[in-house]
This record gives structure tokens, C-alpha cells and sequence, in this order.
């Protein structure tokens, strides 16, 4: 069965509106665990506008299921994974001014580069992932590189305009699923999925994880995080092995 990671970066987002000390992220991740996460996910971005150092620590160290951390290949980033050994990484391309991240990790071409980064990581016995588009040269690229998962970009899917664009992305994704399992990749989905599309996925089997954040928080505001969390579990309880 799939599993739900929850990326606790928006309460923090709440939390530095203000710079202050409330909402707390590891709080957060403290009641994700509780109502069923089986991961809590944070990312690092360089300029710091969610998730800081500390958040990364303290989760680390409280957590209870595992930490996932997502940040750009940096060796600023290689020093922090390395000193807060998170069970995986998941490396992004990141550019200060996207609101989020807005694609896949060009990993073609970069191989060599990118196998040197995670090296030291895969040595510590951190997992590493890479956040992908459902393009096949991305997946075969990946595969060269040696990580053990990808994290197949479903942002393209979740904001399509139309049903047309959207089952065309659909189609790519599904696609790239089976190419990467076929090959031996281990395949996560992630960004922009919410409790309705994430059903167009129920019956697409192997994919071990789901990383969502964003419509998760969003629910929360109303209902509480325990509901929110407790909600997409049980959806993603029904969906195929
Ligand atoms: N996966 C990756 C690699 C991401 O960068 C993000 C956003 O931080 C997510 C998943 C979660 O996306 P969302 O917040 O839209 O659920």
C-alpha cells in the first residue's frame, strides 16, 4: 500500500510571517505523525522563507517515522543532510524567486555530478530520491545516476487547465511510472495533489509514496490537522498496492 508523507513547510511559512515562534513546525510534525503520516518532509531552501535549520533539527531528532529532506544539490546542503542524517533526501532544482517548486531536476547531463553529489550521503546510508519530471530521458538519466527513488513531478497534472491537458499529463505520468519501475526505481509522487485528483492514482499500482503538503494545510485551517492528515491516509488506504 502507499504511504503519506507530510511536508510541514507551510506552517513554518505562517510561522516567519510574523518571525515569531508559533505555529510550530515540529508540532506539526509531531500530530502528522499521529494521525497516520508515516514521514514528515521538510525543504530547506537556500534563502531560508519557511523551514530553517533548527525546524530540521528538532524534527529530526523528535520525529517519530522518518525525516525526508528536500533541498537543492548544494554542498551546503550535502553538509546539512550529512550532520542531521535524514532517512532520505530528495534533491529540487531551486530558484530563489519561484513560489514553490515549479519543475522537475534536470538530471540529464549532470549524472556524473549528481552521483558525486549523493555519494557521500548513500555512504552515511541516507536514501536519496529525485524530484523528476515524467519524462523518459529524466527517468533513464536517474537510473544512471544510482538513487534508489524518484518522486515523479505531478505539479503539470494538478494545475492543467483543461481535461484534455490534464489526462495528456496524466497519460505522461502513468507512462513514467511504469518505465521507472521497469527499470527498478522505486516511484513517489509529489506537488500539487489534493483530495480530489490524487484519486485519477488509485488504481495505478507500485507507487510507494505520496508527498503532500499544501492541500493538506489548507484543509487543516478548517478542520484541525489530525482530520486533515487522518483524511488523505484514508484515501490513500484504498488505493492499490
Ligand atoms: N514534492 C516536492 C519535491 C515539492 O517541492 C513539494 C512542495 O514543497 C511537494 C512535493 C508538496 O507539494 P504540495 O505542497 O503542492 O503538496
Amino acid at each position: 500500500m502507499p504511504t503519506l508523507v507530510v511536508n510541514v513547510d507551510h506552517v513554518a511559512t505562517l510561522r516567519q510571517a510574523r518571525m515569531g515562534i508559533e505555529p510550530e513546525p515540529v508540532s506539526a510534525a509531531y500530530l502528522a505523525e499521529m494521525a497516520g503520516a508515516t514521514g514528515i518532509i521538510v525543504h530547506l531552501r537556500e534563502d531560508r522563507r519557511h523551514i530553517q535549520d533548527r525546524d530540521v533539527e528538532l524534527i529530526k531528532k523528535t520525529c517519530n517515522t522518518r525525516l525526508h529532506l528536500e533541498m537543492a544539490a548544494t554542498k551546503e546542503m550535502q553538509e546539512i543532510a550529512i550532520a542531521n542524517m535524514p532517512e532520505m533526501v530528495c534533491l529540487v532544482p531551486e530558484k530563489r524567486q519561484e513560489l514553490t517548486t515549479e519543475g522537475g531536476l534536470n538530471c540529464i547531463g549532470n549524472e556524473t555530478k549528481l552521483e558525486k553529489f549523493l555519494a557521500p550521503l548513500h555512504d552515511r546510508g541516507i536514501r536519496s530520491s529525485l524530484f523528476i519530471d515524467a519524462d523518459p530521458k529524466q527517468i533513464e538519466a536517474a537510473r544512471a545516476i544510482g538513487t534508489e527513488y524518484i518522486e515523479i513531478h505531478t505539479g503539470h497534472f494538478a494545475d492543467a487547465k483543461d481535461i484534455h491537458a490534464r489526462n495528456a499529463e496524466l497519460t505522461k505520468i502513468i507512462e513514467g511510472i511504469k518505465l521507472a519501475q521497469g527499470i527498478g526505481l522505486k516511484v513517489n509522487l509529489g506537488h500539487g495533489l489534493n483530495y480530489r485528483n490524487i484519486l485519477s492514482f488509485k488504481d495505478v499500482p507500485g507507487i510507494k509514496e505520496y508527498s503532500i503538503g499544501h492541500s493538506i494545510m489548507a484543509r487543516a485551517i478548517y478542520v484541525g490537522l489530525d482530520r486533515a492528515v487522518r483524511d488523505m491516509v484514508q484515501l490513500i488506504r484504498t488505493f492499490a498496492d
